[in-house]
């Protein structure tokens, strides 16, 4: 699944599949201006790493047009001030500044370049990383071939799937390889409360290709270990530090601790572009924190009683020293992760 992110150039729409509403509703969500991929991001009609960071890329090229719109003479103060609207949108994943980061560098190499011509070339580049994402998710998934054998339960948290990326996944890169390569696997979803993204999008998206899931309470992780069911655990990140710590979907900590436990590999899968290598270490990663309200009710009905406050933390720091590999698209890096992290092209 490939088209969920589209960009239409002539008519300057980003047209998202709208996440929120899966699996119930396949609706498009259509950004035409700098805006509206805010608020797509805020409210996570498209979400995970990868895709925030090529949707954010797409939205700088509507930024380019409506500051030259709004100023034509100073266009350029507008664009930079939108820039940085767009990569502030959510805090946690490093691919949404990052993707943005792109965008200015290409703006530097150009600085003569009308707002026309800087569309294009923002167009170009987006349309490149979205490319780029794809192919590292499919390194990710050939690196991995060796960490799965016939018959494997794999576990898995949240979505880290091909809604998450421009295409194919991270983790769900690792379950799609080893199922194109023969092997009969099969996946655990945890259903990844509050806002359900395993229930609702790594069943969908497996179930659909026919990928064997099956969905489960977040808190009987323990117990299916205990039971012998899940042979490794694979999930996604949201921002890696230079000494491997990660940060992913709330829960994801607790999952790592009882796979030490039961002594079951837990592998991390992301492409470098996840890897913050200037932050030391995970207490340095931004933790986004959400409303209340998307804990206190499920699917908008509301479980707790009114005025009850929550905890929404939508991310935890899993410590690299639960993290048996991280498998990315330059291959698997093992640990001791600040050795392996500082020899990566951040380059390429
Ligand atoms: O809040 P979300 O749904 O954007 O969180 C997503 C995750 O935590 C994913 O596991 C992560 O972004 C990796 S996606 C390839």
């Amino acid at each position: 699944m490939e088209d969920h992110i589209r960009f239409d150039s002539s008519r300057h729409v980003l047209d998202l599949l709208d996440q929120r509403l899966l699996p119930a509703r396949e609706k498009r969500f259509l950004c035409s201006t700098t805006a509206d991929v805010i608020t797509a991001i805020k409210t996570m009609v498209v979400r995970g790493a990868p895709a925030i960071g090529v949707s954010a890329a797409f939205g700088c090229a509507l930024a380019v047009r409506e500051a030259a719109a709004e100023n034509r003479q100073d266009w350029q103060a507008g664009l930079d001030r939108k820039l940085g609207q767009l990569a502030a949108s959510r805090p946690t994943a490093v691919n949404l500044a990052w993707a943005v980061d792109r965008q200015r560098s290409v703006w530097e190499s150009a600085q003569d370049a009308d707002p026309e011509r800087l569309y294009n070339l923002f167009v170009s580049k987006a349309l490149e990383m979205q490319a780029e994402d794809i192919a590292s998710c499919k390194a990710i998934g050939k690196a991995s071939l060796e960490l799965v054998h016939q018959g494997d339960c794999i576990l898995t948290h949240c979505n880290a799937g091909a809604l998450a990326t421009a295409g194919y996944g991270t983790a769900l890169a690792v379950v799609r390889a080893a199922w194109e390569a023969g092997l009969r696997i099969s996946v655990i979803a945890d259903e990844t409360r509050p806002l359900l993204q395993g229930a609702r999008l790594t069943c969908w998206e497996l179930h659909k290709e026919g990928i064997p899931v099956t969905l489960a309470c977040d808190n009987s992780c323990a117990c299916l270990m205990s039971k012998g069911k899940v042979q490794l655990v694979v999930v996604g990140a949201d921002r890696i530090a230079a000494n491997g710590d990660t940060a992913n979907k709330i829960g994801t900590m607790g999952v790592a601790l009882l796979a030490r436990h039961f002594s079951i590999p837990f592998y991390v899968a992301a492409p470098v572009s996840t890897i913050d290598p200037a932050l030391k270490n995970g207490a340095g990663i931004p933790i986004e924190q959400r409303s209340a309200s998307e804990v206190t009710s499920v699917l908008d009905r509301q479980i707790a009683p009114r005025g009850v406050p929550a905890y929404n933390f939508a991310f935890d720091v899993t410590p690299a020293e639960y993290i048996t590999a991280i498998i990315t698209d330059q291959g698997l890096l093992r640990p001791p992760f600040d050795r392996a992290i500082a020899r990566l092209d951040f380059n390429r």
